[in-house]
């Protein structure tokens, strides 16, 4: 068969990114023009800074990648591009220049859906893995346990009916006073702290859902941070960000166990910039094998927005048949 090289572009919230992937699986170049600096001084990803600085960037990210692969735009069977979800003046940024690439070159445009191109980072990093099997995508915008039927199919089982996790880690973060982004910061200040020094509440839905909620866990560590400061207290920030990451990877945990388990999935991966996250990695391997249950996760670097993720679900989509046209638009609230 003709090798497939796919040309990913991604620029849906603060990372402009362009790849070229190699059949889906192997990384020919990936190019990250990471945008925190600039926004850290604001405590979050400020939407219109966000798409300009896309703008300004986008086209010298693409030509990077395709040098790094060397390789010429003509040596690119299509060109797979985030269509959502994310900020839409971001997304509008990598929409149009891969519509615009497509149109010139001749060349076929695919459309990904971010939160699938997340769960794609595994097909990368573990080149022997096939579905099915059960992934929980969490990320700064989504918390999701999916079931991967195939390379294309999904089925959600379960999701956060308020904040996404990572959300909730940066905004831990930030009332800790430790900066943005918050996940990496709580990381590693909770391997300094002791995870049972206060025990944050775990919700449980009512019904058998497998959905999330992190929002009563988020107000629980604000409230008895105000408390301590209120009466004077001395307190570990340590101790705080190691037992609230600890309430919310028990939860990540047991539902994406749970969902695996209903599916009778022998294979649980873990994708988006949460799944960096050391405790939740080895918490979920040490929980699930004990299940029987393999686990795998891509690098860091595969794990927070990349356009890797992008051309590999591309190359998937591709395969199966999906082009994009001309009208394609950027769509903020994109399901999966
Ligand atoms: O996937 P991603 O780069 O962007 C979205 O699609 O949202 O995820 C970014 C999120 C941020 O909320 C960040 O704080 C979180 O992932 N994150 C982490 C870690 N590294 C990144 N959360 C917990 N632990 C980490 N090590
Ligand atoms: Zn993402």
């Amino acid at each position: 068969m003709k090798d497939i090289f796919i040309l990913g572009i991604e620029s849906s919230c603060d990372e402009t990114a362009a790849a070229v992937v190699k059949n889906g699986r192997e990384v020919l170049s990936s190019i990250i023009n990471t945008q925190i600096d600039i926004h850290k001084k604001y405590g979050g990803v400020v939407p219109e800074i966000a798409s300009r600085r896309h703008i300004e960037t986008v086209n010298a990210v693409i030509e990077e990648a395709l040098e790094r692969a060397d390789m010429d735009f003509s040596d690119i069977t299509a060109i797979a591009v985030t269509y959502g979800p994310g900020l839409v003046g971001a997304l509008l940024v990598g929409v149009s220049t891969a519509k615009a690439l497509a149109y010139a070159l001749k060349k076929p445009l695919v459309n990904v859906n971010h939160i699938k191109g997340h769960i794609c980072a595994n097909y990368v990093a573990h080149p022997e893995l096939e579905p099915p099997f059960t992934c929980l995508v969490a990320s700064g915008g989504h918390s999701h346990i999916v079931y991967a039927k195939d390379y294309v199919d999904y089925e959600i089982m379960g999701m956060t009916r308020d904040d996404a996790a990572g959300e909730a880690f940066d905004k831990i973060a930030r009332v800790l006073g430790l900066g943005y982004p918050g996940g990496p910061k709580i990381d590693s200040l909770a391997s300094e702290g002791d995870p049972h020094a206060v025990e944050f509440p775990r919700v449980k839905m009512s019904d058998d859902s497998l959905d999330f909620s992190f929002s009563g866990v988020k107000t629980a560590v604000i409230n008895h941070i105000h408390k301590l400061d209120q009466r004077g207290e001395e307190y570990s920030k340590a101790d705080i960000a190691a037992s609230f990451q600890n309430s919310v990877t028990d939860a990540l945990c047991s539902h994406t166990i749970e969902a695996a388990l209903r599916k009778n999935t022998k294979i649980i991966t873990l994708a988006g910039g949460v799944a960096a996250n050391s405790q939740l990695r080895s918490k979920m391997k040490n929980v699930a094998e004990e299940k029987g249950i393999n686990v795998l996760f891509p690098p860091p670097v595969l794990c927070t927005d990349n356009a890797v993720m992008i051309a590999s679900a591309g190359y998937f989509e591709y395969v199966n048949g999906t082009r994009a046209d001309m009208r394609l638009n950027a769509e903020a609230s994109l399901s999966l």
